[in-house]
């Protein structure tokens, strides 16, 4: 054991239990010294008791499962909520898939099984203490951080952040991660992909985050992208807050080259971490008055947080025609103070098509939207766009993506879309 204080916590009530557990660690770890033992049944925890545990600068919490594990995932959640980087350890079964997943989304770092042994206590605390400086051995990459929201729903922004993180995988085939903070976020559904896991299971185990449990917990899109789903069951919601928004962060950051966050039209405080991380921000309006004015809005606090160059901000018109509601482009650089970067066009029919079958529509070359992002991906993905991924061969392996279409080969520009 390194020269670093263990000092841990065992919570059972099972006496026998405690007692072998104090005398495992004072031959592994006798520099801990005697552990903090909690004899209180798992359900009756008093906030005082809990209290004492987060004074006791205990490092790390065993909890034994006993006869009620519902009671001890229920504790974990209630620890990790106190302070995410203080692992738990479960002590019981080792050999119920169901427990380790359930346990695993409560937040625990590790399962032990009975009776303890001193190898595997060992093994424990070597990896578990804070010694153990966090993201050592991390790749040292420094992700291109993408930040797309607007002042509006219904505006584009997923559609938009989906389709760049497509495009930069592919193009780049550098390693892009999706990160969806909307709550009601629907990225995943636009990639066709049902995460098993979300940001709130990423904030539960910061504390022991490396890159293979990264890996496990994003979900993979065939085209290379990955992607974090947002919080969806408010009823577990590890609250989406400044602090967890920049630890997200922080842990996403070194393991990948393009990080795209779907920040929707959120306002809320967490948004000016979101941005002050960001090295470029993406800001999506229609050409319509309320959202432009809901823009102008959103551009004044992005102005105040995001810590990158003027350049770096970037709006782009979505839904874009030339009718007689929209506010010309001219107009619009004018309120907003931004040149507009690209506009989209509208076109109902292949965003429906796009969100029904959960095919990106940059992977369908016959719509001229899709054109459209993808062209904006490649525009922001500059030289690290590599040769040869927009000819034949991409065109055709994506064409294998896209709806088959009779007789068709590789759909070509101007083609016409195949109807319904
Ligand atoms: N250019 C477009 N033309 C027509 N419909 C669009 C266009 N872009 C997006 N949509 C549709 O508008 C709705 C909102 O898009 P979405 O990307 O989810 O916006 P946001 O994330 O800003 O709420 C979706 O139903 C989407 O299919
Ligand atoms: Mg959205």
């Amino acid at each position: 054991m390194g020269s670093q204080k263990a000092s841990v916590a065992f919570i059972s009530t099972d006496r026998p239990l405690q007692a072998s557990f104090r005398e495992v660690l004072a031959e592994v770890a006798p520099e801990a010294g005697a552990p903090m033992e909690v004899l209180t049944p798992l359900g009756e925890m008093t906030p005082e008791e809990l209290l004492r545990l987060d004074y006791a600068e205990v490092s790390i919490v065993f909890v034994d499962l006993g006869s009620d594990s519902a009671k001890a995932l229920e504790l974990t959640r209630i620890l990790i909520g106190r302070q995410a980087d203080r692992p738990v350890v479960l002590v019981g079964p080792t050999s119920d898939p169901e427990l380790l997943l359930a346990g695993l989304r409560a937040g625990a770092s590790e399962f032990i099984g009975r009776p303890l042994d001193v190898a595997t206590i060992r093994e424990s605390l070597s990896r578990l203490s804070p010694r153990a400086p966090k993201g050592s051995g991390r790749p040292a990459r420094d992700a291109r951080l993408f930040a797309v929201l607007s002042g509006k729903g219904g505006t584009g922004v997923t559609t938009v952040a989906t389709n760049l993180a497509v495009t930069l995988a592919k193009t780049t085939q550098r390693k892009t991660l999706l990160l969806d903070f909307d709550e009601l976020g629907t990225a995943g559904l636009l990639l066709g992909l049902w995460p098993r896991y979300t940001f709130q299971d990423l904030v539960k185990n910061f504390h022991r985050m490396d890159d293979e449990l990264l890996e496990s917990m994003v979900e993979h899109h065939e085209t290379g992208v990955d992607l974090l789903a947002s919080p969806l069951d408010s009823s577990e919601a590890v609250a989406i807050s400044r602090e967890n928004t920049v630890r997200v962060i922080e842990s996403v950051k070194g393991s990948y080259d393009y990080v795209v966050m779907d920040l929707g039209r959120s306002l809320a405080p967490w948004i000016d971490a979101a941005l002050a991380e960001s090295t470029d921000v993406l800001v999506i309006s229609t050409a319509e008055v309320t959202s432009i004015r809901n823009a102008k809005r959103m551009l004044e606090r992005v102005e105040r947080s995001f810590k990158g160059m003027k350049s770096g901000i970037r709006v782009v018109v979505n839904q874009f025609t030339s009718g007689a509601t929209n506010v010309r482009l001219d107009e619009l650089k004018g309120t907003l103070g931004y040149p507009v970067f690209r506009t989209l066009p509208r076109d109902d029919e292949s965003a429906l098509l796009a969100a029904d079958t959960g095919k990106p529509l940059v992977l369908d070359t016959g719509s001229k939207y899709g054109k459209d992002l993808y062209a904006l991906g490649t525009e922001l993905a500059g030289d690290a766009v590599l040769n040869g991924t927009r000819p034949s061969g991409f065109k055709g392996r994506l064409s294998s993506l896209v709806r088959r279409k009779k007789g068709a080969q590789t759909p070509s520009e101007g083609s016409p879309r195949s109807s319904k």
